[in-house]
Order: structure tokens, then sequence, then C-alpha cells
């Protein structure tokens, strides 16, 4: 990990239905406060009767083995499908003609709605389309998709037979694909002709085209005609169209019986490294978490009409688009397009248009409709909201306010949910009607979790002391490894403090109540916007470029993305700095990351702070970027860089 600082500012046996014990049922009432004290006492008790409510094949012999630490085993033996449980279970609980999913497109006229019959028909029509393709039983499927509803139907598609899916966000450049492709060792990548932006039709063909030639695993690709368009060139051998595929198979496709700890999903995260790392999610535990945080969380009833704005490309598309909402049989909302097309009211608009009771966004979409100002959603009926949710980044209590006055009238409560890729589900937020709020603050664990804040030699801190947030147990729904890389695994997240303790990469500090407010990542990954971005990965796309010797990728403070990447570059031997090489090394990291990496600015430097054995000191940038002092200069080799620096950056 990176170098710690001191300290931090700031069949159903067949189809046979399990009820949760009455006890059970009793004691997991979540509008009762002692649900904490319950849940701290008995915490594999409590994750078992949540267990419960979903429908498993064969249940559980064991509710968690921790007997190998840090490889968790949750619900051992069971038996379980994730398609079967957010759609077939519904369809027979009588609600086959409910609204399952709702699909807004970019262009305003365009919507389709998908009730659980429906929604069944379509997965089971492309789960035997890429059984077809020679799609089995743990097969890697790779989608590379914008938000059109085949991903959401994909992913049900996949988990039906038993063949893990990996989704890469559709703003990512191929070589970012490829990567992740080549990691996975998919068979099969399913794409789109092109997706609309701002009105605009952009294309992903090209993208997919281009990384095919360096993922020989490859062997075919689906394709969605999103826009009609005429002029691909196929390759008649690879190649198949979405609708071809699927015109002819069958609606019906029987659930594959899935060990509980099967592998669900690989979704790629930004590490520390250049290389992104496979977070690996598995089926039985991942549903509990998902099901039983989405329910209680949102404090979920039968009619809600819920709406998560993130990209499924995002594990909060996983597991709050997907996942959670289908697992609690409640109406989710998935929009293509951006909120400012065609007018800065299309939120508001797609809240009125559905009656939306539930809606989850980001911090950093908060801001923005704070610069554009109140008079958009003031156009538009808002009074069907009852809960608002905020996640990926800290919300500054103003954007808070904001959000709660303006947009919650304020009547919503907000529920700020801290968790990660990583974690799989939410575990530190409010729950609705329980919990006190704090404007800025996530408040207190899920109940059942255990965090904590730890100084960096791995003592408890006393309240308000700025620290490193931990997790002290496992949880149902936590990654169980990184794919094929279990020693980074290790490393990465239980190496810090001991092999049962979970370090999660943020800085935090816990209030004289007890309540959590996380600062933000204390390693090598910004959170620009609510995406979580790798300066290393920046670093070695900026490397790349053949004018560039070295490169140091560090995150200044932003009103709206929370952060944005700035370079400090060292050029190769005699050239000299110009707007133009800067235009062109932005341009250059955006073709290898995808848009979303391409840093605000660039700085070209004779040299940056270094060590005495010629480490960058980041540190020190990162300070000079936030308007502060540089701190302790005297370790490094090369102090009076730092003034000069510091000149030209303020
Ligand atoms: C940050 C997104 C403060 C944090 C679900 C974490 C937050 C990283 C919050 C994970 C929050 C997420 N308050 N910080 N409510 N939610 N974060 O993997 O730094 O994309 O480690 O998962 O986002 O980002 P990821």
């Amino acid at each position: 990990m990176a170098e710690k600082e001191s300290h931090i500012e700031t069949s159903m046996e067949e189809t046979k239905k399990y009820s949760p014990p009455e006890e059970f049922k009793k004691k997991a009432n979540m509008n009762d406060p002692g649900i904490y004290k319950y849940a701290e006492e008995n915490y594999e008790e409590f994750w078992a009767g949540h267990a419960e409510n979903l429908e498993w094949y064969k249940k559980w012999d064991k509710v968690l083995d921790w007997e190998n630490p840090p490889f968790a085993k949750w619900f051992v033996n069971g038996k379980i499908n994730a398609s079967y449980n957010c759609i077939d279970r519904h369809i027979k609980d009588g609600k086959g003609d409910k609204v399952a999913l709702i699909w807004e497109g970019e262009p305003i006229d365009e919507s389709t709605k998908y009730t659980f019959n429906e929604l069944k028909e379509e997965v089971c029509k492309f789960a035997n389309g890429l059984k077809e393709l020679g799609v089995g039983k743990g097969d890697v499927v790779t989608f590379y998709l914008p938000m059109v509803p085949e991903l959401a139907i994909g992913l049900l598609a996949c988990a039906r037979i038993g063949a893990p899916h990996s989704v890469v966000f559709g703003g990512f450049s191929p070589t970012a694909l490829a990567d992740r492709v080549h990691d996975s060792e998919s068979k099969v990548l399913v794409t789109a002709d092109g997706y609309y932006r701002r009105g605009k039709k952009l294309n992903m063909w090209e993208n997919a085209l281009e990384s095919l030639e360096s993922t020989p695993t490859v062997e075919k690709v689906v394709i969605v005609d999103r826009m009609g368009r005429k002029d691909l060139e196929l390759d008649d051998s690879r190649d198949v169209y979405y609708h071809k595929l699927v015109a002819e198979q069958s609606t019906e496709c029987e659930p594959e019986q899935m060990d509980a700890e099967d592998m669900l999903f690989l979704m790629y995260t930004s590490g520390t490294t250049g290389k992104p790392k496979g977070v690996l999610h598995t089926t039985g535990g991942y549903l509990t978490g998902t099901m039983t945080t989405f329910k209680w969380v949102f404090d979920i009833k039968d009619e809600d009409i819920y709406w998560c704005t993130a990209d499924i490309g995002w594990i909060t598309g996983h597991s709050y688009l997907v996942y959670g909402p289908l697992a609690n049989g409640t109406t989710t909302i998935m929009f293509e397009g951006s909120p400012d097309y065609p007018d800065k009211d299309r939120f508001w608009k797609i809240v009125e248009k559905y009656k939306v009771t539930v809606l989850y966004t980001a911090p950093t979409a908060i801001r923005l409709f704070m610069k554009w100002g109140r008079e958009y959603p003031d156009r538009c009926d808002l009074s069907t909201l009852r809960l608002l949710g905020s996640v990926g980044e800290p919300i500054n209590p103003k954007a808070w306010e904001w959000y709660h006055k303006v947009i919650g009238d304020s009547r919503c409560p907000i529920v700020d949910t801290w968790w990660q890729t990583e974690t799989g589900m939410i575990l530190i937020t409010p729950l609705p009607g329980i919990t006190d709020l704090k404007p800025g603050s996530a408040t207190r664990p899920f109940p059942g979790i255990q965090a904590d804040i730890f100084d960096a030699g791995g003592s408890p801190l006393e309240p308000n002391q700025g620290g490193y947030l931990v997790l002290k147990r496992p949880w149902p729904s936590m990654l169980r490894t990184l794919y094929k890389n279990p020693e980074r695994f290790k490393k990465t997240y239980w190496s810090e403090y001991g092999i049962n303790i979970y370090f999660a990469g943020d800085g935090a500090r816990k209030d004289e109540d007890g309540y959590f407010w996380v600062v933000g990542r204390i390693d090598d990954v910004l959170n620009v916007a609510g995406h979580r971005l790798s300066t290393m990965e920046m670093e070695s796309a900026l490397v790349d470029h053949p004018a560039v010797a070295e490169a140091a990728v560090v995150g200044r403070p932003d009103d709206l993305k929370g952060h944005v990447p700035v370079a400090y570059v060292i050029l190769e031997g005699g050239r000299t700095g110009s707007d133009e090489l800067a235009k062109e090394l932005i341009g250059h990291v955006g073709k290898i990351i995808g848009p979303i990496g391409r840093p605000a600015g660039v700085y070209f430097s004779e040299d940056l702070p270094k060590t005495r054995s010629g480490k960058i000191m980041r540190r020190i940038l990162k300070r000079l970027e936030a308007g502060e002092e540089p701190g302790d200069t005297s370790t490094l080799r090369n102090p009076e860089i730092v003034e000069e620096l510091k000149n030209r950056v303020q």
C-alpha cells in the first residue's frame, strides 16, 4: 500500500421456501434500535436470518467459515441462483405483472418497461443465446455497453447460467477494455454499435474492435444495435447481433444451481499499482448483503419507484440498480443519458414522469445541480420523493443541505452511504427513522458491521482523531479475493493490521457519538466525480509518451468533482514544455485510460520532490495542490524544488 501519513487532518428442495424463524422476524425488526445490539451479539444468526428471505435449492451447512482468513466463505454448501431470486421468485409470489425495470433512453421520447414476466423472458432468451455461443458455467462474459436494457438483462442472463460477468464502464478506452478482457480471459464480449451522449451519436464498436486486436481469448462478440448503424463490417465467424441471437430462443431457461461461493461477477477497480484489480464477488453472500441493505437503508416498500442514477459499469449500478432492488422485487429505473440533456432539468423530469419515491445519486451530481440553480428542480413536481441517498464520496454539508432543502423539500431524510467496490454492499449508513442525521457524516455502521478508526500502529483512536478506517469482522458481500491474485488481495486489504482486519484505504474519524466522518482515500487512488482512478495508471500512460521521462499525478481539490487529476511531468532530455505538448499529453492519457482519466492540467518541471532513494514524494505535491504548506521537506534530496513548484502552483 501507499506510504502512510503519520496523521490525517482532518430445484427447490425443490421449490421450498424458507421463511425466517418467528424469533428472528421479531428481532430483525429494523425499526427497533435494539437491532444494533442484537446484530452485534449474534451477527451470524442475523445474516442467516436475512439469507432465509432468499430461496435456496439447498440450505447452507454453516453460516460463516472464517478459519482461513482473509478467505471467507459464507453460507457454506448452500445452493442458490441469483437470477431466479431476482425474477422468478417474485413471479411465484404473484408479482409477475409488476414493473421490474423501467428504461429511459437519452432521446426524450424513448423508454421501455419490463414487468417481471417480461424480464424473465428477455433474460431467458439471452441466457439461451449465450449458451448457444458456447458460454457455460464459470466462463466470464465481458460487457462493454452504454446504459441500455440489454446490460441489466445481460447480468441476469449470466447469473442464470452461472457465467460470471465482468462489466467494463463504457467510457473506458480500448486499452483499458483490453486489459480487463485479457485478465478475465473472457471468451465472449458484449458491446454496442454506439451510444448517445448529449444528442451526439458516439462510436463504441470502433473501440471494441481496437481492443479485440489484443484480446485473443475472445471468440464471440455480441453487438447491441443501439444506433441502427449499417456500416459495421462484421466478421461472421465471430460477430453476431444481439437481436438475431435472441430472436429464436426459448423464453424458458432453467437456472443453474450455483454454490453460494461460486463467482457471481468480477468488477475491475483501480488500485495503487498500475494494473486494475479484479474484485471477485460470489453468489449467496453478495445477494444476501445487497438485498438486505437495499431493503433497510432505503426502507423499501412494495409500491416504491426507485431510481439509482449510477452507471452499471460501476459497483453502485450492480448492487443498487440491479441486484439489490430486483432481489426485493422493487421497480428500478435505468437512465441512459446525461443530467443536462436536452435541458438541465432532465433528472427532475424523470422523477416527475415516473413518480420516483427514492433517489440514489452522487455528491458530484448534487454539486452540479447546485451550480445550475434551483429553477430546474422547481419546474418539476418532486412531491413523490420520500427518501434521498448519496454515495461515492464525502458529501459536503453545503451540498447535503441543498439536497435536503431543494430536492427533498426539507421532508426527505438523506442516507449518506459509505461503501466500496470491495465491500459489495453499503456498510456505513443511517437507517431512516432510527438514526439521527448529521450532514456530512455517513453516521453508523450497518447492524452487524464492526468499523473502527486505527492509528498507523494499529491502535484504536479516541473520538475525533483522524486515522484509518478498518472493518473488524467479515460481512456476507465482502470481496472474496482478487481474481487470480490472492497474494495481492492479502497484501492490499489484510496485511496492514493483521490478517483479519480489513484496511479500507480511507482516512476517517469517529466523533463523540460514534458517527463516522470519511475524509477520502489515503492511497494513490483518486476519486474524481465519484469515479475511482489510479494515479499510477495515469502516470504509466504519461511515461508511455515519448516526450516524457517521469511523471507524478496527484489530485487537486475541485468544487464540482471533489478532485481532479493534475500531472507533474519531467520531459526527456532537452525538450521544453508548451501548451501544445500539454494538450497532447492530456489527449494521450485520455486515449489510454478513457476520457474520465484526462488530467485537468499539466506542469512541466526540471525535477520533482524526491526522497534520497529517488521516490517521488507525491504527498508534497498533493499539499501544494490543496494550497497547504508542504510540511516536512527535510528528508528530501532536493528540498529547493518544493519552493519553486510552490510559486508556480499558487
Ligand atoms: C469513497 C463506490 C465518503 C471512499 C460505492 C471509498 C465515500 C471509495 C462514500 C469507494 C461516502 C464512497 N462518503 N466517501 N458516503 N462512498 N466513498 O469502489 O473513498 O467506486 O473508499 O465504490 O469511494 O469507491 P468505489
